[in-house]
């Protein structure tokens, strides 16, 4: 694995040869020893920043990603105002889910590629810090991400494990807490694969000495009611000033009550969730937003003024057929138009618009009178709005009678096994 590894990165082994190798993985999977070493090769493929000289315990989180999945823009801000750092090491949109880099970009002037020492040197001011994967971070994960993209060898546990866990391990911090989505607009669509990768990912952040603990979280509608990366901003500015979208929050406040925990600023979970109400509450959430958005150079008028951002060309909206009571919303669907509308990338090189994207305005179990408005599309692209819009009405599917929904967070699973939550919060 070494030679492989090793000879990869240095451009002796050829993509050819790895290929073969990830599909090799791909069918025969790999075991939790060799998951392991693959993990530390790709780690100590690149720098593994080291921030003991900052004082605290530095916390992370990663989300399997999703649709409308904004939770790190409040969930850092809020955990930093709390105490706890956090050095937060990121990805962009690809394919049907967004990205947290592509969402801080939409902000004018918000600087994402800072160097390491910046890096270091903003956790050490503020507490809080958000870039992307740098060269010097994993970069045989770098190189073998874009290969495993064009080979069809994405969806593997063992793959995925690698690949996450070297960057996150490599950023400097002690403790991480995973959001491993489940459900239609997940990468795992069923629990039992989300709670494999959910705990693979959890016994190798263990075993690399970094506490780890995770939550089961739905994908089947999309998180929030924005889709799209300047939309989905403004809702997370909304949530950070108080007004509080449910779903969102309860995912935010959770995560953050279990960072906050890790990082011990609180005594339990429960606590952690108080601690993180309370700097929502309080406005220091919001006041570590905006420093941090001024410290990565990003222009502030447009966070407290979000009203003076440019708006989209063309406004559309996608009426309800008949009445009745919303009983499922495609996540996976919303996020593959959200793309044709121009938020989202199919190829790493795309150009994404900022205020692309959809405002869901009704959610799982609530009820619709025909010609309600379901939906609220933004582009600039004229020529997709009728497709978008009979694509987005027929992801809604609407029943005579209320059905339950399934549970926003389904589980928490640390090194001990997989432990139903049961904890719905008031927010
Ligand atoms: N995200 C990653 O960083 N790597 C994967 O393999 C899948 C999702």
């Amino acid at each position: 694995m070494h030679f492989l590894i090793d000879g990869y990165v240095r451009g002796v082994i050829p993509d050819y040869q790895m290929s073969a190798f990830l599909m090799a993985v791909y069918f025969r999977k790999m075991d939790f020893e060799e998951t392991a070493i693959f993990t530390d090769l790709m780690l100590h493929s690149g720098i593994v920043v080291d921030l003991s000289s900052i004082p605290g315990v530095k916390v992370d989180k990663h989300s399997t990603g999703g649709v409308g999945d904004k939770v790190s823009l409040i969930l850092a801000p809020m955990v930093a105002a709390c105490g706890v750092p956090v050095p937060m090491i990121s990805g962009r949109g690809l394919g049907h889910t967004g990205g947290t880099l592509d969402k801080l970009e939409s902000i004018p002037g918000f600087r994402t590629n800072l160097s390491l020492d910046e890096y270091k040197s903003a956790i050490g001011e503020i507490g809080v810090v958000m870039i992307g994967q740098t060269h010097e971070i994993a970069p045989a994960d770098g190189k073998m991400y874009a290969l495993r993209d064009v080979t069809g060898t994405v969806e593997c546990v063992p793959l995925i494990a690698g690949s996450i866990m070297s960057k996150k391990l490599a950023e400097g911090i002690d403790a991480l807490v995973l959001d491993v989505k489940t459900g239609k607009g997940a990468f795992m669509q069923s629990d039992e694969e989300a709670i494999e990768l959910a705990t693979t990912l959890i016994q190798i952040g263990n075993r690399f000495g970094k506490k780890t603990v995770g939550f089961l979280t739905d994908m089947n509608q999309p998180l929030g009611y924005a889709i799209g990366n300047w939309l989905e901003v403004v809702e997370c500015i909304e949530c950070m000033k108080g007004r509080i979208v449910p779903d969102l929050m309860e995912v935010a406040c959770t995560l953050g009550g279990a960072m906050v925990m890790l990082g011990g600023k609180a005594r339990s979970i429960q606590d952690g969730i108080v601690k993180c109400r309370d700097v929502i509450r309080n406005g220091k959430a919001w006041e570590k937003f905006v420093a941090l958005v001024r410290r990565q150079g990003g222009d502030v008028s447009y966070v407290e003024h979000p009203e003076h951002y440019p708006k989209s060309t063309f406004v559309a909206d996608v009426k309800c057929p008949r009445s009745g009571y919303i009983d499922n919303i495609d996540a996976l669907e919303f996020g593959f138009v959200g793309i044709m509308l121009g938020a989202g990338r199919m190829k790493i090189d795309d150009i994404v618009d900022p205020k692309a994207g959809i405002l869901v305005t009704k959610k799982n179990g609530e009820s619709v009178s025909a010609g309600e408005t379901l939906a609220v599309l933004y582009t600039e692209h004229t020529h997709v709005l009728e497709q978008a819009i009979n694509r987005i009405e027929r992801a809604f599917s609407i029943a005579t009678k209320p059905s339950p929904s399934p549970a926003l967070i389904r589980a928490f699973i640390d090194e001990h096994g997989v432990h139903p939550w049961q904890n719905r919060l008031t927010l």
